[in-house]
């Protein structure tokens, strides 16, 4: 009989040439015979041939040194494997009887191991057994007391503090409760220049998106701008408070309006009177409204408009993740820059005099950063070039692009 720990095979697939595939055994070990399954697609294959000079068939489990496997695959199938399945590089091959979960949440065990605080709602890149993913915590549970494991109530995560949490991914992955001690039980979080965050174990999956599917599109984004007559795009105004954004937002949409195009504004002030009213000015609320104008202009850019969207958005990492969720040329950064010390001059609303007065914190450029854009599409210097002139560069960039 074979034992439990044998029968838990798993592998990252290498290659797949004809009938011949090479992987690297993380756990378990393989025999003749054994019926295999590419994880994220199901297709299963049966081992009808093993090479061993590749190296060892079993994997030492406290080995982080993988080994080698090359299968030779029964032909039966018609036609060879390779022609057959769209096994990925990383993807990970299991025993059929003895698979692991698939899904794209989970809940995990964190330690986070970075100055930078947890953001949930932020985006990071997780690896797990070689498979990777964007990842963003969607919930935190609850912090646990190193000494004593108590579970104490957290709002957000410092270096070497470890946190209970759910996390999100951009796609399903294949992967083992820590109960296992699996390879494919742990994971790491990055940030976008690939600097280590944290260590995870996988506690259980969560099937919530699971049976949601996405709704079969008769009428898509192509034919409903068509019928517009114009082409979708979002343009996103970045800057500090009073740099000018929503008076160039303003004109830009007055102008696309003459212009017979459909067009809606997005804008700061308004949009915390009703989507987002329950968000202050901490950073894990600037990431969540970002995360929510995000989504919301997406869906209007699908129903063929062109958004305006005026927001101090002071995270590259969240500009970052908005570009991320749009077409190649459909995101228009726009950096409307001015210094602080004009901005204060300015000062239309009053808040930079509560901030040196102290009524107001987590002020952008004060006490809260402002990370300024590197590449953005188009850059208007707000104190030398007016409104009117900073709106016609917009538009006629909108024109150059249709
Ligand atoms: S963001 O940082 O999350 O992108 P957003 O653009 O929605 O900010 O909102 C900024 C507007 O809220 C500012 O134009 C200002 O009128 C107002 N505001 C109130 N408190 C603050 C604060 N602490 N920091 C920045 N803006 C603030």
């Amino acid at each position: 009989m074979v034992n439990e720990e044998a029968k838990a095979f798993r592998a990252r697939l290498i290659s797949i040439n004809g009938n011949t595939v090479i992987m690297d055994v993380l756990n378990g070990e393989l025999s003749n015979a054994d019926q295999l399954v590419f994880c994220s697609s199901g297709e299963t294959f049966r081992v009808i041939g093993l090479d061993t000079n590749a190296g060892s068939m079993s994997a030492d489990l406290d080995s982080p040194v993988a080994v080698q496997v090359v299968a030779q695959v029964d032909a039966e199938l018609g036609g060879s494997l390779s022609a057959k399945v769209a096994a990925k590089v990383g993807e990970i091959i299991a025993r059929s009887d003895h698979r692991p979960e698939y899904v794209d949440q989970f809940e995990a065990e964190i330690l986070w191991m970075s100055d930078q605080k947890m953001l949930p709602g932020r985006r990071y890149s997780l690896s797990c057994a070689g498979q990777t993913a964007d990842a963003s915590v969607t919930k935190l549970k609850y912090r646990v007391e190193q000494s004593n494991g108590k579970h104490i109530a957290a709002t957000s995560i410092s270096k070497d503090e470890t946190f209970i949490g759910n996390l999100a991914l951009s796609h399903s992955i294949a992967f083992d409760p820590m109960s296992s001690g699996l390879e494919t039980s742990a994971f790491e979080l990055k940030s976008s220049d690939s600097k280590t965050l944290a260590r995870g174990q996988i506690r259980h999956g969560l099937r919530r998106a699971s049976n949601v599917h996405w709704q079969a599109i008769t009428v898509d984004k192509t034919a409903r701008s068509r019928l517009k007559n114009q082409t979708p795009k979002i343009v996103w105004l970045t800057g500090l408070s009073a740099s000018g954004k929503s008076t160039i937002a303003n004109i830009i949409e007055k102008k696309l309006l003459e212009m017979g195009r459909h067009a809606y504004l997005l804008d700061g002030d308004n949009v915390r009177h009703g989507l987002n009213k329950d968000l202050g000015f901490t950073d894990a609320d600037r990431v969540e409204n970002i995360r929510r104008i995000a989504e919301t202009s997406k869906l209007m850019l699908d129903a063929g408009l062109i958004v305006i969207a005026s927001f101090i958005s002071p995270f590259e990492a969240e500009r970052r993740m908005a570009r991320s969720l749009f077409e190649e040329g459909e995101f228009i950064e726009v950096h409307v820059d001015a210094s602080l010390t004009v901005c204060e001059q300015r000062d239309p609303k009053g808040l930079y005099k509560k901030v040196r007065q102290g009524v107001i914190q987590n002020f952008t450029g004060f006490d809260s950063p402002y990370d300024k854009p590197e590449n953005p599409e188009i850059k208007i210097e707000s104190e030398t070039v007016s409104a009117e002139e900073a709106a016609t560069k917009i538009i006629d960039y909108l024109s150059a692009h249709e």
